[in-house]
């Protein structure tokens, strides 16, 4: 089933709350409690055991979601070889497909990229705190959104690293002088506090699992987010 897709510009703030932090014996119910909480779209947390040290979710399990959500799909692929996987993640709903910069995702990063947009997906790139802006540079041209990783990737519930924000920054800089549209996520460590801090350095899509789908009040979670 096809959705009708808003039109997201770099310029909206964007919350989207992180399935790997919800129950996965439900998580059609999880993603309604986080759209009706104020959700604007799902990040989903793909990892294989090899690129990153934790296994989650494939797509069959994006599959169940689009099925019966209309949400935005943002799907972040900590895999090796996500070229090889492309077609059974757009297959699944992805709305947007981010691949790793690094090379232990062992692919060609431009011709991924190319390919998620030869598809009508749109494209994102992301790099690990211990890789340098400059790694994610040859690519700018070829995106719709660069991720921050503002933790190790493999795991929810990690501290916030904020010496990042110099590649959020970086990004932004970029973006200006060359004319780009791509949003600027971050994941990892994000909760209201943080937030600020990710906002006042110019990422507009904040990706938030434990203070999101961990809170009391969702709505309040998010809503504080949003307004950090
Ligand atoms: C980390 C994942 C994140 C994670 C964030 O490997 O990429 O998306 O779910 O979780 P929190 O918000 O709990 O740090
Ligand atoms: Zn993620």
């Amino acid at each position: 089933m096809t959705w009708p897709v808003k039109k997201w510009t770099f310029q909206d703030r964007i919350i989207a709350p992180s399935l790997l932090a919800a129950d996965f014996g439900r998580v059609a119910e999880e993603t309604t409690r986080a759209i009706n909480a104020g959700a604007d779209w799902m990040h989903l947390d793909v990892m294989d055991g090899n690129f990153v040290d934790n296994i989650s979710f494939g797509p069959a399990v994006i599959q169940a979601v689009h099925e019966t959500n209309d949400v935005f799909l943002d799907v972040h692929l900590m895999i090796a070889r996500p070229d090889h996987y492309l077609a059974r993640f757009l297959k699944a709903g992805a709305d947007m497909i981010t691949v790793h910069v690094e090379p232990e995702a062992q692919h060609d990063v431009a011709a991924t990229l190319q390919a998620i947009r030869a598809a009508g997906c749109k494209a994102g790139l992301a790099l690990n705190p211990a890789t340098p802006f400059e790694a994610v540079v040859p690519f700018l041209g070829d995106i719709d959104m660069l991720l921050v990783m503002t933790v190790v990737p493999g795991f929810g519930g990690q501290s916030f690293m904020e010496e990042m924000m110099t590649k959020v920054e970086a990004g932004v800089a970029h973006r200006t002088e060359n004319g780009l549209t791509y949003h600027i996520q971050v994941d990892g460590g994000i909760g209201a506090e943080t937030a600020m801090i990710a906002g006042k350095a110019g990422a507009n899509v904040l990706v938030a699992g434990s203070s999101t789908f961990g809170a009391p009040d969702m709505k309040a979670a998010i809503r504080q987010i949003r307004e950090a």
